[in-house]
């Protein structure tokens, strides 16, 4: 079995090493010259840990980067697609990249093998029946016969990407034709994880299941922490601790998304909510619980903002501590940290600074407008700051209280 992965970020390059690791041929393509330089260099363009080792193990052995489309493709039994699907008009999923993909692929199809094309990018339910079938269709092939046509959610935590693959929960394969669910169990014969033949649209909605629980989760714990703040005298973490001790979680480390911070933030929830939320609307129904879970969401960092505010004069100099969306990442992407310092400026904060493990360089590079003092440790944000703020939950910053006597604003309930 061969396959190739198009688009090695985060899900594409752990996908792609992950099979290399079962034994199993894989070619990875991305546009991103620069993330493809590092990757032959055997480096992640990103933090993850373990997944660096598997990349060193696998490079060039039964991983091989190229940017010969039409040889992989020809290879090839399988073509992942893993490229990013981010926000669009009116929210709605944008399918630029993922069109573009397949395009290439199919233009490098010379011959009558059969080949599944299978979606691992979130993608809303009916996307695959709806609009990569007929895309297939329209460039002359046809579908279920010549090429098959898949997708295959993926449900990796980032921080845990390399472990939450190989020994992933559960497999969802969304398939429309027998061959390719063969083709794809196949080639998941070496994992010892349950597989699950849904039909295209069922495939894509769980994915979509999974992340807006997740999400409305979030969005009522930080609702409630807004209304406990709102009434007054209420200890919020020690509530939530004491709610987490119900039985009924039995323990399940789902609580972690039960607990109030400063609104949810990285890559898919936010766009991933918002992507159902717009394509069912433009299907005729408003739906109100996830309308509010967006909104909540939107809402966060503006009340942190004002809870750092009533606190801290605009002439005193805060200390910023955490800029990733979550502990464990360096992602930026959609960081509440972004939203709250950009509130605070534009409400005349000038003397910002700010410490984060590893997140530093992505903030530079995401956030170029935002100006801030960066520090390189914790004793230098402490040393620099009149008062300090947490914005990200990172295991290091527990020992804050223990460094410094200086106010401390906790928006991550964590001390
Ligand atoms: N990050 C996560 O935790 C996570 C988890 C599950 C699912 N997903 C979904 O997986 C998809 C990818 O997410 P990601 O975080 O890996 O994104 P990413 O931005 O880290 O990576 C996407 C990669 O695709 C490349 N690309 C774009 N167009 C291409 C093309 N035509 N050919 C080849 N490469 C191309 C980009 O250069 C980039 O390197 C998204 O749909 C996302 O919602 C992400």
């Amino acid at each position: 079995m061969v396959i190739t992965v198009f688009g090695l970020g985060f899900v594409g390059l752990t996908t792609a090493v992950g099979f290399a690791e079962k034994g199993i041929k894989v070619y990875g393509i991305d546009v991103n010259e620069e993330r493809t330089a590092v990757i032959r260099e055997g480096r992640l363009p990103f933090f993850e840990p373990g997944l660096d080792e598997a990349l060193v193990r696998n490079l060039n052995k039964t991983f091989f980067v190229t940017e010969n489309v039409m040889q992989a493709v020809a290879e090839s039994d399988c073509i992942y697609y893993c490229v990013g699907t981010p926000y669009g008009e009116g929210g709605q999923a944008d399918l630029t990249y993922l069109y573009s993909a397949v395009e290439s692929t199919l233009s490098g199809i010379q011959d009558e093998k059969f080949r599944v094309l299978v979606t691992k990018s979130t993608i809303p339910p009916s996307t695959t029946k709806e609009k990569i079938v007929p895309f297939v269709e329209e460039k002359g092939f046809q579908v279920g016969r010549q090429i098959g046509i898949a997708n295959n959610p993926e449900f990796l935590r980032e921080g845990y990407c390399w472990d939450d693959f190989m020994n992933a929960d559960r497999i969802v394969l969304g398939i429309s034709d027998s061959r390719s669910e063969e083709i794809l169990r196949r080639l998941y014969a070496g994992f010892d994880i349950p597989v699950f033949a849904v039909s295209l649209n069922t495939g894509e909605f769980i994915k979509y299941l999974s992340n807006t629980l997740l999400a409305t989760l979030i969005s009522y714990s930080n609702e409630m922490s807004v209304m406990a703040d709102t009434v007054g005298d209420i200890d919020v973490a020690g509530a939530f601790r004491i709610l987490h001790m119900d039985k009924r979680w039995g323990g399940c480390s789902m609580t972690s998304y039960v607990y109030p911070g400063c609104g949810y933030g990285g890559y898919c929830l936010p766009k991933d909510t918002n992507a159902i939320y717009s394509l069912v609307k433009s299907k005729g129904f408003d739906a109100g619980i996830l309308h509010n879970v967006i909104q909540t969401n939107e809402r966060m960092p503006e009340f942190i903002a004002e809870r750092i505010e009533k606190n801290i004069q605009p002439d005193s100099c805060i200390g910023i501590l955490g800029l990733s969306f979550k502990p464990g990442s360096d992602d930026v992407r959609d960081t509440p940290a972004a939203k709250v310092i950009r509130k605070l400026a534009a409400d005349g904060y000038r003397k910002i600074a700010a410490y984060d493990p590893i997140a530093e360089g992505e903030f530079k590079k995401y956030y170029p407008d935002i100006e801030l003092s960066y520090c390189t440790d914790m004793e230098s944000v402490i040393e620099k700051a009149d008062e300090l703020v947490i914005l990200t939950a990172w295991e290091e910053f527990k020992k804050l209280n223990e460094m410094t006597d200086k106010p401390i604003i906790d928006c991550r309930y964590m001390l």
